[in-house]
């Protein structure tokens, strides 16, 4: 981390979470933000689900919800990013507040509730990038929608044109009723529903799903088995949980969804889990409670093809990502690997 970061880290601290939050995404905008470039090498480069990556460290959904800052986060050293989630109509999401920083567990709670600009506004945006890593979009809906699983569709066919893929995300705690849309039937009428929507768009694009850490092993085999039925091209696992065990922070006890250091070990093992439901047929994505190269190296040996992050950067900042990327690197080198897909799924096991 530079000196200008830490100093930068050190002053959002002291501010409101989500206040903080804005200021960051208006100061990565700013000339005094660092942009590293895109990392890249012959070992680093890899195919998931169709995408090129340049390498396989992208950041997780919620962070740039509304799509403000792609530019600059494509420059961010990231292989990938999803932006989001999107809902068909503008929401301003639960009361404040709504963001709690666990500094003492390295987590974070959040409910916000899908608060977004709508996706008219934020398909305007994305159609606006420039050319570089590819920049998927998380799929929402609305909480007052009468037909919730039909609005993941309508997402998609609005914005579906200028993303390079699509996420649906039954899996946030904060919108009441959402994980219903989980269950076995809801989950297949509901990706039927995305897939009609999928085939309508005017260029092919891989529609993945995100799913909770906080499912049953039954309930993921049947997760499982309706994504690859549907036709889905990768599964991201996982979202926030629900789960509140080992915490000792202060705000340890509000509702919402749970990220950070205390979610690794539980997605990392809903990540393998899958790996061994699905082997190779279905790609994975990992994440939940990255926090350096070591814990990226882990997930993909658990069976993930690329991973995410997103509350490591809230105390760690930007410069993580390149440091994760160039310690994937180094571990594919010294392992005598041509490339990291070669680790991919190597230590499934330890998880089960
Ligand atoms: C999220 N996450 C999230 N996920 C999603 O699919 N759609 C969303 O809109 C959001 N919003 C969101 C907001 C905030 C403040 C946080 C902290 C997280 C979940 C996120 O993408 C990721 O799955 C989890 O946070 C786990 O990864 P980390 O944060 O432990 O690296």
């Amino acid at each position: 981390m530079t000196l200008a970061e830490r100093l930068a880290l050190a002053a959002f601290h002291k501010m409101d979470p989500e206040a903080a939050h804005g200021l960051a995404l208006k100061a990565l905008s700013t000339p005094f933000a660092p942009r590293p470039g895109v990392t890249t090498s012959p070992r680093l480069k890899t195919s998931v689900a169709g995408l090129d990556l340049p390498n396989p460290v992208g950041l997780a959904a919620g962070f740039d919800k509304n799509a403000v800052a792609v530019s600059p986060l494509m420059q961010s050293g990231f292989g990938f990013l999803e932006v989001g989630a999107a809902t068909p109509r503008p929401q301003p999401g639960n009361p404040k507040p709504r963001l709690f920083r666990l500094s003492e567990d390295q987590g974070v709670i959040n409910r916000f509730g899908f608060n977004n600009d709508g996706v008219e506004t934020i398909a305007d945006r994305l159609s606006m990038r420039p050319s570089g890593i590819p920049v998927g979009l998380n799929l929402g809906a609305n909480k007052d929608s009468d037909d919730k699983a039909a609005d993941f569709a309508k997402v998609l066919a609005v914005a579906g044109a200028h993303v390079d893929f699509a996420t649906v995300n039954v899996s946030s705690p904060n919108t009441e009723k959402l994980r219903d849309l989980q269950g076995k039937d809801a989950l297949a009428a509901l990706l039927a529903q995305v897939m009609d929507a999928k085939v309508a768009l005017p260029k092919a694009l891989p529609v993945f799903l995100k799913i909770a850490p906080d499912l049953t092993d039954a309930e993921l085999s049947e997760v499982a088995a309706v994504a690859r039925n549907a036709g889905v091209d990768a599964i991201i696992a996982t979202n926030t949980t629900l789960d509140r065990s080992s915490l000792s922070s202060q705000h340890k006890g509000e509702a919402g969804g749970l990220s950070g250091r205390p979610l690794f070990a539980k997605s990392t093992r809903v990540l393998a889990r899958l790996s061994q439901e699905l082997g190779e047929d279905m790609p994975l994505i990992g994440v939940g409670g990255i926090s350096s190269g070591a814990d990226a190296l882990a997930k993909i040996k658990a069976g993930a093809s690329a991973v995410q992050l997103y509350s490591a950067l809230t105390y760690q900042g930007l410069s993580l990502v390149g440091d994760i990327v160039r310690e994937i690197d180094k571990a594919v080198s010294d392992a005598g690997a041509n490339s990291v897909s070669d680790l991919v799924g190597t230590e499934v096991e330890r998880w089960l």
